[in-house]
């Protein structure tokens, strides 16, 4: 959460290309945005509210300038609560990802010796920690390196100096990317942002820390503060088509993309998968771990391994973890799933399966991601850059994973690849045809409600969960997802007339008790939209998917993220970056 980004090099215009930095980091907070550029001797800053949208700055060309993207944590949407944040005297400025968990005793005795505070934010006290290092150290750097040593909690920070025109960035875990292009040296939270600045990168460990001037970069250990040599990689290898082209959103983009990714999933992606099945098979226990969408991937994982390879796989959600650990040993493996590779939660549940002598899996779509740099066993998703702050194609892609893997380690691999591929083809066809002005008719119901519920039994199970997640955090319609055979345990009591059920009803051994329940819904006027590939009288409307029987959970996602996505548009909601939500999760 929240996106950073810093230039040192020629004079230019350093507002406009930081700017530009930030709309590509926007998908990570876009609550506010601020500026500073450097420019003879005194800090200019630009603040503001929102999103960036067509915004502009007017700052006068520099050789030094950073930005901030935020999403909130501490202190309200307010331009003081913005980045980024200055010292005192106003000679240094801070940007900051992360909280500083012990940021109130800080802020109290830096109140107390006599620093102004201008925000409510956490973040603040960095500068002034900084201010007060850099009355007694002249080396910047070696300033940053003692005040990070006084923050508890995951932060990056990228702190300025105008007198020295030079930057210096220090992370633990939140990850910092760095780079030399022809006109200087720059830093931010994602490769992306480098674009265009950088032709080679190198991504900063825990144990470093970097200075960007006009002499270009220097890498450090952080303990000792002795240079060490930067392992710089090309850039063009790290990133893919991030590009919008002819779609009027990134959703509309990673939903039709999906097809594309299952192939060279199915081609492309089976050594890693072969890699990941013998694992799992070696494993004494194997935990899938993952937040939200990622979570609801891995749930399926857990069906699929049950239903194709008569494996237990466990599955724990990110931030519960910890209270699972005790099962961990260092015959276990445990597996993440993650788009971005970034998400603390999971980080933290690696780290402490780490501690415990696990074997650590990663099934990741951002390469060189935190995630992805610290397991030994790699499963990338190849699905391209996800820009669209919900999750469609690399949920599909984690799905399709574990659906190959799950054959795997059932010996039926070839049999797989033939389900994903038939999956792929199915969905070509779903988003070229009639098919989705019919679910945009649907979402027009969906858009128009204030509750909708989602039921599914088996595999169809995490799908309603999916499903329910994906309505709701774009189109802000209260949507809740459970299994088909709970519903007379409570749920049903919220089933009012005309109130919208979707109903999962695959061709499967579910059928039978999913179509019970949608009748049971339908006696209290609930209104039926079905999802299957075989129509029913009990539905009101059906939404017709290919009949692709293990591979179901794979066409049964897109339904929802069209309906989630037309519902969004109606309702005049950016589908792309939902209120509240930000793509990378890097808080607890
Ligand atoms: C929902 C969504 C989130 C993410 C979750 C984990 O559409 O995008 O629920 O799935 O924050 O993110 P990753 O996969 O990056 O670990």
């Amino acid at each position: 959460m929240c996106g950073i980004f810093g230039y040192v090099g020629q004079p230019g215009p350093v507002g406009n290309d930081v700017l530009r930095a930030l709309r590509t980091l926007e998908y990570r907070g876009y609550d506010s945005w601020g500026i500073a550029v450097g420019h003879d001797g005194r800090i200019d800053l630009e603040k503001r509210t929102g999103k960036i949208n067509g915004a502009s700055v007017d700052f006068a060309d520099a050789e030094i300038g950073f930005g901030h993207t935020r999403w909130a944590t501490h202190g309200g949407v307010t331009e003081p609560n913005a980045h980024p944040h200055l010292d005192c005297e106003g000679r240094l400025a801070v940007i900051h990802n992360g909280i500083v968990e012990n940021f109130r005793a800080l802020r109290e005795r830096l109140e107390a010796s006599g620093h102004r505070f201008r925000s409510e934010t956490d973040s603040e006290v960095i500068v002034h920690l900084l201010e007060e290092e850099r009355a007694t150290t002249a080396d910047l750097a070696a300033a940053l390196a003692a005040v990070v040593r006084r923050l508890d909690g995951l932060n990056a920070v990228i702190a300025m100096d105008v007198r020295t025109r030079e930057l210096v960035a220090a992370k633990t875990v939140s990850p910092l990317v760095a780079g030399i292009g022809s006109r200087g040296v720059v830093i931010a939270s994602d490769a992306l942002a480098l674009r265009g600045h950088a032709d080679r990168v190198v991504y900063l460990e825990d144990d470093q820390l970097i200075r960007l001037g006009k002499d270009g970069l220097v890498l450090y250990d952080r303990a000792s503060m002795r240079e060490i040599p930067a392992p710089l990689a090309p850039l063009h290898a790290l990133v893919g088509d991030a590009e919008l082209g002819a779609y009027p959103h990134y959703m509309a983009k990673e939903m039709a993309e999906q097809p594309a990714v299952l192939e060279r999933l199915a081609d492309e992606g089976v050594d890693a998968v072969e890699r990941l099945a013998g694992a799992i098979v070696d494993a004494y226990g194997t935990f899938l771990v993952g937040c939200g969408t990622a979570s609801y991937a891995a749930l399926t994982g857990s069906y699929l391994f049950s239903r194709i390879a008569a494996r237990h796989i466990n599955f724990v959600v990110g931030s519960e973890f910890k209270y699972h650990e005790h099962f961990i040993d260092p015959r276990s493996l445990v597996v993440a799933l993650s788009q971005s590779g970034e998400t603390v939660d999971v980080i933290e549940a690696m780290l402490a399966a780490r501690r415990r002598g696990a074997r650590l899996g990663a099934i990741v779509n951002s390469e060189h991601s935190t995630l992805d740099r610290m397991v030994d066993l790699r499963v990338p998703l190849g699905a391209g850059p996800e820009q669209c702050v919900l999750s469609t194609k690399a949920y599909t892609a984690k799905v399709a994973v574990l659906l190959l893997a799950a054959h795997a380690v059932a010996g039926t691999l070839d049999r797989g690849r033939d389900e994903v591929l038939q999956a792929a083809a199915g969905l070509r066809e779903m988003l070229a045809g009639p098919w989705v002005d019919r679910v945009r008719a649907v979402a027009e119901t969906v858009s128009r409600t204030d509750h909708l519920f989602v039921i599914g039994r088996g595999l169809a199970y995490p799908t309603a969960l999916e499903a329910a997640l994906k309505i709701k955090e774009v189109s802000y319609v209260h949507a809740e997802g459970f299994a088909g055979g709970e519903l007379k345990h409570g749920v049903i009591a919220l089933i009012a007339p005309g109130t919208p059920c979707i109903v999962y009803a695959p061709n499967d051994e579910t059928r039978g008790d999913i179509l019970s329940g949608a009748m049971e819904l339908k006696s209290r006027g609930g209104y039926i939209i079905g999802i299957g590939p075989i129509a029913d009288p009990v539905f009101d409307v059906h939404i017709e998917t290919p009949d692709v029987g293990n591979a179901a959970p794979l066409v049964n996602a897109l339904p929802a993220q069209m309906l989630g996505y037309h519902a969004a548009l109606r309702r005049g909601n950016d589908p792309d970056k939902p209120r509240n939500l930000a793509k990378s999760v890097t808080v607890k």
